[in-house]
């Protein structure tokens, strides 16, 4: 039997999501800052951010999914590019988790062909267990060590996303 257990609250997602939309609005005065999500798992985090952020940015989204096959590197295939050009941007990537670290640091060399100003990471939940890829990430709300969550954006087998807390899913 599938079972959802409360993780973390839609309040404690509120307050994190408001500090770290404070702290991007103080990192990125005078930048040209775009907030870069990834599809489909931030679609709710970037929504909430957003509006925590008081300064002037743009938005994106980017659909991409990696699978490492016989390269070590890892491939990227996009389902959705870009719109914005990057040229001489901030580029802050939104991310609903990091988990292997292999779709990020596949992004990451993609997006810096594209000459951006800078690029950093913003993520919901780090999740350190299974970190194959060493990936710097400049924010996250909640660092998580192991397990398989679920809700507020993030899928399992497409359902839950729409839960508006985070749930521990246990099969
Ligand atoms: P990775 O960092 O390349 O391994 O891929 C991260 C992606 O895997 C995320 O964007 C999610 O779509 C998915 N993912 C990893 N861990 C979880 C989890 O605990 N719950 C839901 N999705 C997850
Ligand atoms: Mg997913």
């Amino acid at each position: 039997m599938t079972q959802l257990i409360p993780m973390i609250s839609q309040k404690e997602i509120k307050t994190q999501v408001q500090k770290t939309g404070r702290r991007i609005s103080a990192d990125y005065e005078g930048k040209k800052l775009v907030l870069a999500g990834v599809l489909k798992g931030a679609f709710i985090f970037l929504a909430d951010l957003t509006r925590e952020i008081t300064i002037d940015h743009e938005i994106d989204l980017i659909g991409a999914s990696s699978y490492s096959g016989t390269s070590s590197t890892g491939e990227i295939t996009f389902t959705k590019k870009p719109d914005i050009n990057l040229e001489g941007k901030d580029v802050l990537l939104v991310e609903d988790i990091v988990d292997t670290g292999n779709t990020l640091s596949a992004l990451l060399k993609y997006i810096n062909t594209l000459n951006p100003a800078s690029i950093k990471i913003c993520t919901l939940i780090n999740k350190h267990e299974r970190r194959e890829t060493e990936i710097d990430v400049a924010y996250s709300c909640f660092t998580l060590e192991k397990g398989f969550i679920v809700g507020y954006g993030l899928d399992y087998n497409e359902l839950y996303r729409n839960l508006p807390a985070i749930f521990d899913l246990k099969l």
